[in-house]
């Protein structure tokens, strides 16, 4: 079916870890509060001279090592990001040359907010099923500095979410599974930051709630369908890790569960596009994700976007 092999992953943490007590310090806010609405404990957010490029290229030379892959195999870079250090050049090529990738290799970005890293593997996907790359490995990247983007003083939005970067390092597999599935509400008011007259993330937190539980089941089983597959047939669900509340009532509408989903969001908080690159690697280092086996993974986030797609491990 043409699907996609992850071959290698790895993830980068900046170095500022900040709990719940942390920001209760500071703020009208509490470790109760936070655990119990989002499941998330501590967040990292980058210190003097970690940079969105810094954490991509420390999670992508982790990727190529577990891979076995050397830089020069390489023949496409793409980095999922709404929180690039700068508008140009592309994330992706300061990591070509941080990794001494070839020249031949493809560099861009894509931005799809919490969705970017599924949209990045089918975009990857397509790419090396045309022919036209010079190497045979995608290296695919999630990549976010969010604290750039955040008021330390709206107790709402701050402490949801966190930065870092996870890589994965994929090829073409004509025997792996696959199937894509995406959609888009633009709207502009509901999660929204970085512009002129919004410079913070701020958003209507349980609309955004509501469009997950809604949106994210119907994209998994349509995903599942396209396929050809029943929800048994998939070893790991792995979802963007924004709340665990959500997570939650995702499998209960499909009627599984909970453990059967991947959740980190307690170390990490709120990643963005590097929520799940960051949760394969975490799972692929603890021998919890195995060769052959089958994931799914689907993102939700601004836009409204959403998607989701197939690996094979
Ligand atoms: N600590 C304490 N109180 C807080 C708080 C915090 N960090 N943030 C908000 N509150 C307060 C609100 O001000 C509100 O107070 P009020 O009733 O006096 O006005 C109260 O808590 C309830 O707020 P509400 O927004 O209704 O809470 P909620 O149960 O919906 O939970 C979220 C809020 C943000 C945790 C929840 O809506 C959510 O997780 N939404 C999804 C957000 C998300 O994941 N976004 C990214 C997706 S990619």
């Amino acid at each position: 079916m043409n699907g996609l092999q992850l071959l290698g992953t790895g993830r980068c943490l900046p170095s500022r870890r900040v709990t719940n007590e942390d920001f209760a310090r500071t703020l009208d806010t509490s470790d109760a509060w936070i655990t119990e609405r989002t499941g998330i404990r501590q967040r990292y957010f980058c210190a003097e001279g970690e940079t969105a490029v810094s954490l991509a290229v420390g999670a992508a030379r982790q990727a190529l090592e577990d891979a076995g892959v050397q830089p020069g195999q390489v023949g496409l870079c793409i980095a999922a990001t709404f929180t690039a250090d700068r508008r140009t050049p592309a994330l992706a090529c300061e990591v070509q040359a941080a990794l001494g990738l070839p020249q031949t290799t493809l560099c861009l970005d894509i931005n799809a907010a919490c969705t970017g890293f599924v949209a990045a593997l089918e975009t990857a996907r397509c790419l090396l099923l045309g022919g036209q790359l010079a190497g045979p490995y995608a290296l695919v990247l999630g990549a976010e500095k969010i604290s750039s983007l955040l008021d330390f003083s709206d107790r709402s939005t701050c402490v949801l979410f966190g930065d870092g970067a996870g890589a994965a390092v994929v090829r073409l597999d004509p025997q792996a599974p696959w199937a894509a599935v995406f959609g888009t509400r633009g709207d502009g008011q509901v999660l929204h930051g970085g512009g002129p007259e919004d410079p913070y993330l701020a958003m209507d937190g349980r609309a955004v709630f509501r469009f997950a539980v809604e949106t994210v089941p119907v994209c998994i089983r349509a995903v599942l369908d396209k396929a050809g597959l029943t929800l048994d047939a998939v070893d790991h669900l792995v979802l963007h890790q924004a709340n665990s509340r959500i997570i939650h009532s995702i499998a209960k509408k499909l009627e599984q569960a909970p453990a059967r989903f991947y959740e980190n969001m307690q170390r990490y908080g709120n990643t963005s596009a590097a929520s799940i690159p960051i949760a394969l690697d975490e799972m692929r280092r603890a021998g919890q994700l195995c060769p052959g086996q089958t994931v799914l993974c689907a993102g939700f986030g601004a836009g409204l976007t959403w998607g989701g797609v197939l690996l094979r491990a």
